[in-house]
């Protein structure tokens, strides 16, 4: 049996903070197996940067592989590093060119082989992204038989969306978990026995927000359109993340549990 931790959307320079802690315990209590975490908001709320990209994979965070979503590109800099093994592109999205680019193959310290697929919504997203069923059928085809750990995480909005790629992908993936609207959500669960479900593992940063960021540009952009101070918040921060456990040989999962650390318990 493996521990697969996923850590839902870092946000920006608070985020980091409380991942770092988080992790700590998370490490001291649970000693997860392999860490995947979903880095699209990590550089300011928007994006992720190569300096962040190589802090996040070295040994101070340890994390194994960096899922993203709509927010991929904001930070030009990921062209250059886009062809690591260790981050991962929404492949149905408009603007993924190569849908290889949604699929990476990795092994834990112990060797076990993980596939980490990520997917983007089409319901209230950006863009004319393709279909996240056809394109998780797609990539499915691609993961070696040899290789039976699986972990897809849909980034979308709408939460029937992601419970119906779940159900969609059950039996056939180890873990199917949401991101994007950095509101967690109290519903995992086991789909045939196999598949280990939540519909948003939610944000890792600061909840005195609006979605993480601060609360009162936030609002006035609501109110009137006008943008301005738009940056992440920095207060009341916590740690979110869901850990699953595997049986490297079949690729079922056996157990879901939520971790949820505010940071001053750290
Ligand atoms: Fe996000
Ligand atoms: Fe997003």
């Amino acid at each position: 049996m493996i521990r697969v931790l996923a850590v839902g959307d870092v946000m920006g320079r608070p985020g980091r903070l409380a991942l770092i802690k988080g992790l700590e315990r998370a490490r001291a209590e649970f000693s997860p197996d392999f860490v995947i975490m979903n880095g699209e908001n990590v550089a300011g709320g928007f994006g992720i940067t190569k300096k962040l990209f190589e802090e996040l994979i070295s040994p101070t965070f340890g994390i194994d592989c960096i899922t993203t979503g709509n927010h991929w590109m904001d930070k030009k800099d990921i062209y250059e590093f886009r062809d690591h093994p260790r981050i991962v592109l929404p492949a149905n999205m408009y603007n993924v060119d190569e849908p290889s680019r949604g699929l990476r193959l990795l092994e834990t310290k112990g060797g076990v082989r993980i596939a980490v697929m990520n997917v983007i919504g089409k319901v209230f997203m950006k863009g004319d992204n393709s279909s996240p069923y056809d394109m998780a059928d797609k990539m499915l085809g691609l993961v070696p038989s040899y290789c039976k750990v699986r972990i897809l995480d849909i980034h979308a909005e709408a939460t029937s969306e992601k419970q119906g790629l779940g159900q969609y992908l059950a039996g056939r993936v180890s873990a199917v978990y949401g991101t994007h609207s950095h509101v967690p959500t109290i519903d995992e669960r086991i789909f045939k026995k196999h598949t280990g479900f939540v519909t948003d593992l939610g944000m890792t940063g600061p909840y005195d927000s609006v979605i993480g960021m601060d609360t009162a540009s936030a609002v006035q952009r609501m109110r009137t359109g006008e943008r301005k101070n738009f940056e992440p918040a920095k207060n009341d921060l916590w740690f979110y993340g869901m850990l699953f456990e595997i049986n490297e040989d079949s690729g079922a999962c056996s157990g879901v549990q939520r971790l949820r650390f505010s940071i001053k318990d750290s």
